[in-house]
């Protein structure tokens, strides 16, 4: 059993609405994992799905073995699980040490010291604690919005397209930092419209197409599969 399993996960935005259908999705201890695939695939659908702010009508996600399908976000938070939409991430108007503040909310306890060490792994962010979040760049903004999610010190944490915006160089250095995070222990699952990058940094990736499983396996080979270069990754 992986850290994180979703077994024949059936879901969508409505009782009736299946955009998922049947997924099957793992993340084990330490992994770094792509989901990569088409617009529309429902690539995003499923972390929301993971994260708890859908609920699938078929299937089961467990963390640590433990259901946790049908939980409140809130509750899958503090229960180890951190996700970074792609979008509306940050708070604008607050400022980098308030939008921290804010992604340790599920548990208050401590969060001073949980500042404090964010701002020695990221001392751009400490830089730029007084300044409101808006006046970042789109890199330093998805920075941050990982670091909110570190701040509940999370075992899992589910990124969608974290590069979605950025110059080539500014997602060169987002990528570092994923890297970096994932190499301190937290387990990453990565949704990225980057393939080829998201590929070439993690360790197994997922090809999702109309909201089922099309290829699984080592990224690597993944990457050098002339039938998906052709198809995900442009030849
Ligand atoms: N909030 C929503 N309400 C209804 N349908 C949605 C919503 N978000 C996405 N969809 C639909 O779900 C499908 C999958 O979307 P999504 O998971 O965002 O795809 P991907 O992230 O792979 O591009 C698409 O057909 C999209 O139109
Ligand atoms: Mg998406």
């Amino acid at each position: 059993m992986g850290l994180l399993t979703v077994q024949g996960v059936v879901a969508g935005y409505s009782a009736a609405d299946e955009i998922l259908k049947g997924v099957d999705f793992t993340v084990d201890r330490g992994e770094m994992v792509a989901v990569i695939g088409p617009n529309g695939a429902g690539k995003s659908t499923l972390l929301k799905t993971i994260a708890g702010l859908l609920k699938p009508s078929r299937g089961s996600v467990t963390l640590k073995d433990a259901p946790i399908h049908g939980h409140p976000p809130r509750e899958i938070c503090r229960l180890g699980l951190a996700y970074v939409p792609q979008e509306h991430n940050v708070f604008p108007t607050m400022t980098v040490r308030e939008n921290l503040e804010m992604g340790g909310y599920v548990d208050t306890k401590n969060v001073k010291s949980r500042i404090e060490r964010v701002f020695e792994r990221f001392p751009m962010l400490a830089q730029k604690r007084r300044l409101a979040a808006r006046g970042l760049s789109g890199g330093e903004r998805q920075i941050l919005a990982m670091a909110m999610a570190l701040m509940v010190e999370p075992t899992v944490m589910l990124l969608d397209e974290p590069s979605a915006g950025l110059s080539p160089i500014a997602a060169e250095r987002l990528f570092e930092s994923v890297v970096a995070i994932n190499r301190e222990g937290v387990s990453i699952a990565m949704v990225e419209q980057n393939a080829r990058e998201a590929l070439a940094i993690a360790g197994r990736a997922y090809i999702l197409v109309d909201g089922r499983n099309h290829r699984t396996g080592d990224a690597k080979a993944l990457a050098a599969d002339p039938d998906i270069r052709r198809i995900f990754l442009g030849g």
